[in-house]
């Protein structure tokens, strides 16, 4: 394709490094409730809301659990997780991600966050890239989790802006989807055998320049 009119990108494993986090407070949940949980499993959480992924891991240890119990248990992960990341610096913003924002402001190609995460804005003042989203759509204001392509059509929308003139970068297999339900081009930041379903998959934001969406 020719060069994008704007990219959309996933916030945690693209922008910032909070998978880790992420994993360590969940993995406090399911050990309470005694339910095995690997990184093989986080993997199938990436991307997805914080409610749906505690009803996830319930369901892993075949447990069902009421709505007022599963609002206790992921408002308790969400404390584990705002305590490690209300530590995060600029340093925390992963290789490649500053050059690459600063590549495509200096071409005219807008930057918009299309994130699950409720803790996006706490996120991105805590890295300092607060001002460097022209449209940051999160977890706040969406009613579907990806793989429901909501997050990427709203951002889409409020660049004034097709599908087709935006190429998503993502690093789960849900972002993928919702991306490619929505009919956007997408850049997968990760695995190639897990992103497979991705237009293109790269390893890291490390060293990217404009010919990647030659690739696409
Ligand atoms: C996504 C993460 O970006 O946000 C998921 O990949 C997380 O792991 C989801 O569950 C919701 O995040 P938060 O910060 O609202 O709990
Ligand atoms: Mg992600």
């Amino acid at each position: 394709m020719t060069l994008p009119k704007a990219c959309i990108f996933d916030l945690d494993g693209v922008i910032v490094d909070t998978v880790p986090a992420h994993f360590v407070a969940w993995k406090a949940m399911a050990d309470e409730l005694n339910i095995p949980f690997t990184e093989i499993d986080n993997e199938q959480l990436k991307g997805v809301s914080r409610t749906e992924s505690m009803r996830r891991i319930l369901e892993m240890g075949g447990m069902t659990k009421s709505a007022s119990e599963i609002e206790e248990l992921t408002t308790r992960k969400n404390h584990i997780y705002v305590d490690i990341i209300s530590k995060m610096t600029p340093n925390d913003i992963l290789p490649g991600v500053v050059e690459f924002l600063d590549l495509l402001k200096d071409n005219d190609i807008a930057i918009a966050l299309g994130s699950s995460s409720k803790n996006a804005p706490v996120i991105l003042k805590a890295v300092g890239l607060s001002d460097r989203f022209e449209v940051a759509v999160d977890g706040n204001h969406i009613s579907h989790s990806k793989p429901h392509p909501e997050v990427f059509l709203l951002g889409a929308d409020q660049l004034g802006l097709s599908p087709a003139d935006c190429v998503v970068f993502e690093d789960a297999i849900s972002g993928v989807q919702a991306a490619k339900r929505g009919n956007f081009k997408c850049i997968g930041v990760g695995e190639s055998d897990i992103l497979h379903e991705a237009d293109l998959v790269i390893p890291d934001m490390k060293a990217i320049d404009l010919s990647i969406f030659n690739q696409l």
